[in-house]
C-alpha cells in the first residue's frame, strides 16, 4: 500500500487526475470504477476542466440509494452526471438501479455487469466507520453487489445532503467488498479530522470485517491520498515511509 500525504486537497487531485490521464493514454477501452460523496468532487471538477477523453472508457459506479430514481437530484445517477457524465461523456456507464422493483435480480444484474467490465482502477472514499462503497462495519469481506441498511452514523453523515437526517434513504445497493477487491488497481482519497481514525484502521490496523476497508491491505496495488487532518492518527513509521507531498 503507498501512502502520499497531501497539503492541499488540490494536489490530491491532480495526483488522482495524473493517475487517470495515465490510464487513458495506456489503456484502448479501461473501466473506471468510480465513487460519490464529498470526497471526489474535487477531482471529478480537474477532470472536467481537463481535455481528457472518456469516450472510449467505461464507468461502473459504486452504489445507489434504494428508492430514488436517476432523476431524483440526490441520487447517485444525478450526482454523477452532474459532476462528471454530462461533461465527460463515456463509451457506458453503468450506477446500481436503487429504484428497481425487484432489487435482488438488479444486484444480480450489477454483478454480472462487473464480470463482464473488470475495472482497470476503483476510486473509493472511505466512511468514518470505514466504509467502503456503502460496505458497512462487519460486512463480509466475500460479499457481492447487494442491499444494504445505512448505519445511523452512515445516514448522519449524509443527511448534509439532503433537506434533514429523515430524507436520508435508509438503504443501499451497493458494491459487495470482493468486487471492489477484483479491481486491477485501487486508489482512495480521504481528506478531514472525520476520516482520521477510518485511515488509521485502513492503513495500520488489523485486517477486520469492523474495519472494512482495511482489507485493502490485502490488495497488491492500492494507493491511498490523504491530506495531513486525514493523515493524524496514522503511526509515526507509516508518515516515515508516506511519500509527503
Ligand atoms: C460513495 C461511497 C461512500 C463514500 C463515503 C465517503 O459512492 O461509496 O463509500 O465514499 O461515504 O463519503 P464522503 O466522500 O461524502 O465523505
Amino acid at each position: 500500500m503507498q501512502i502520499i500525504v497531501v497539503k492541499h486537497q488540490k494536489q490530491a487531485n491532480e495526483l488522482v487526475g495524473g493517475m487517470f490521464a495515465r490510464i487513458l493514454q495506456t489503456h484502448t477501452h479501461p473501466v473506471f470504477g468510480l465513487a460519490t460523496g464529498g470526497t471526489p468532487e474535487g477531482l471529478y471538477q480537474w477532470l472536467r476542466a481537463s481535455d481528457l477523453d472518456f469516450r472510449k472508457a467505461v464507468a461502473v459506479n459504486l452504489d445507489e440509494y434504494v428508492g430514488l430514481p436517476a432523476t431524483d437530484p440526490h441520487s447517485y445517477a444525478y450526482y454523477m452526471r452532474q459532476h462528471l457524465f454530462a461533461h465527460k461523456p463515456f463509451a457506458h456507464t453503468f450506477i446500481p438501479d436503487g429504484s428497481a422493483k425487484d432489487l435482488l435480480a438488479a444486484a444480480a444484474g450489477y454483478h454480472q455487469i462487473l464480470k463482464d467490465h473488470p475495472r482497470t482502477i476503483q476510486l473509493l472514499g472511505v466512511g468514518r466507520n470505514g466504509h467502503i462503497g456503502f460496505n458497512e462495519p462487519n460486512s463480509s469481506f466475500k460479499s457481492t453487489t447487494r442491499v444494504v441498511a445505512l448505519t445511523p452514523s452512515t445516514i448522519a453523515a449524509n443527511a448534509r445532503f439532503f433537506k434533514s437526517k429523515d430524507a436520508v434513504p435508509t438503504h443501499a445497493l451497493s458494491m459487495g467488498i470482493s468486487e471492489i477487491m477484483a479491481a486491477e488497481q485501487i486508489v482512495l482519497m480521504a481528506f478531514g479530522t472525520n476520516k482520521a481514525t477510518a485511515v488509521k484502521n485502513l492503513v495500520a490496523g488489523r485486517v477486520t470485517p469492523r474495519w472494512p476497508a482495511s482489507i485493502l491491505q490485502r490488495h497488491p496495488h492500492v494507493v491511498v491520498v490523504v491530506d495531513e487532518a486525514a493523515a493524524a492518527q496514522l503511526p509515526v513509521v507509516t508518515l516515515k515511509h508516506a511519500i509527503h507531498q
